[in-house]
C-alpha cells in the first residue's frame, strides 16, 4: 500500500507533469505566433509527452489501489524571448523535473516501496534523455546565432521531431 505522504508526492508529480505540458504547449503557441513552426512543432510534440508522463502517475496511484487527486495547474508564462532563450528555459525546466524525480526516487527508498522504485526508473532514464536532447538544441541554437538563413535552418531541423 502507497504511504499518504507517497501519495501526496505522486499526485504532486501529475501537477508537475502537467504543468509541464502547460509551458511547452504555451512555448509552442508563441513561437507559431512568431513564424517559428517548426519549433511550435517541436514543443507541441514535447507536451504531448509531458501528458503521457503524467497519466503513467495517474495510473500508477490506481494500479496501487490508491485515489488521485487532480490540483489546480499554474497559468504558464505567455510570452518568450528568443529561440535560444525558450530552449534554455526548457533545459533548465528538465533540470527541475529531474530534481522531482529523484526527490521522489529517495522517498521511495527511504519508504522501502520497491515497486515505486521500480516505475520510477522509467523516469529517471527518461530525464537523462530529455537533459540530453534540450542541451543538444540550445548547444545547436548557440552555435547558429541570432538570426539570418542559419536560424530559419535550425527551426526547419526542429520540425522534423516525429508526432507521437
Ligand atoms: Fe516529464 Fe520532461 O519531464
Amino acid at each position: 500500500m502507497l504511504s499518504n505522504t507517497l501519495l501526496t508526492a505522486l499526485n504532486d508529480q501529475i501537477k508537475h507533469e502537467l504543468y509541464s505540458a502547460y509551458f511547452y504547449l504555451s512555448m509552442s503557441a508563441y513561437c507559431d505566433a512568431h513564424h517559428m513552426p517548426g519549433a511550435a512543432s517541436w514543443l507541441k510534440v514535447q507536451a504531448q509527452e509531458e501528458q503521457a508522463h503524467a497519466l503513467k502517475f495517474f495510473a500508477y496511484i490506481q494500479e496501487r489501489g490508491a485515489a488521485v487527486t487532480l490540483q489546480a495547474i499554474d497559468q504558464p508564462p505567455t510570452t518568450f524571448g528568443s529561440l535560444l532563450e525558450i530552449f534554455e528555459q526548457v533545459q533548465k525546466h528538465e533540470a527541475f523535473v529531474t530534481s522531482l524525480i529523484n526527490g521522489l526516487y529517495e522517498l521511495a527508498l527511504k519508504e522501502n516501496d520497491y515497486p515505486t522504485q521500480i516505475m520510477l526508473q522509467w523516469f529517471i532514464s527518461e530525464q537523462v534523455e530529455e537533459e540530453n536532447t534540450s542541451a543538444q538544441i540550445v548547444d545547436m541554437l548557440r552555435m547558429v546565432g541570432p538570426q539570418g538563413q542559419a536560424l530559419f535552418m535550425a527551426d526547419a531541423q526542429l520540425g522534423r521531431r516525429a508526432q507521437g
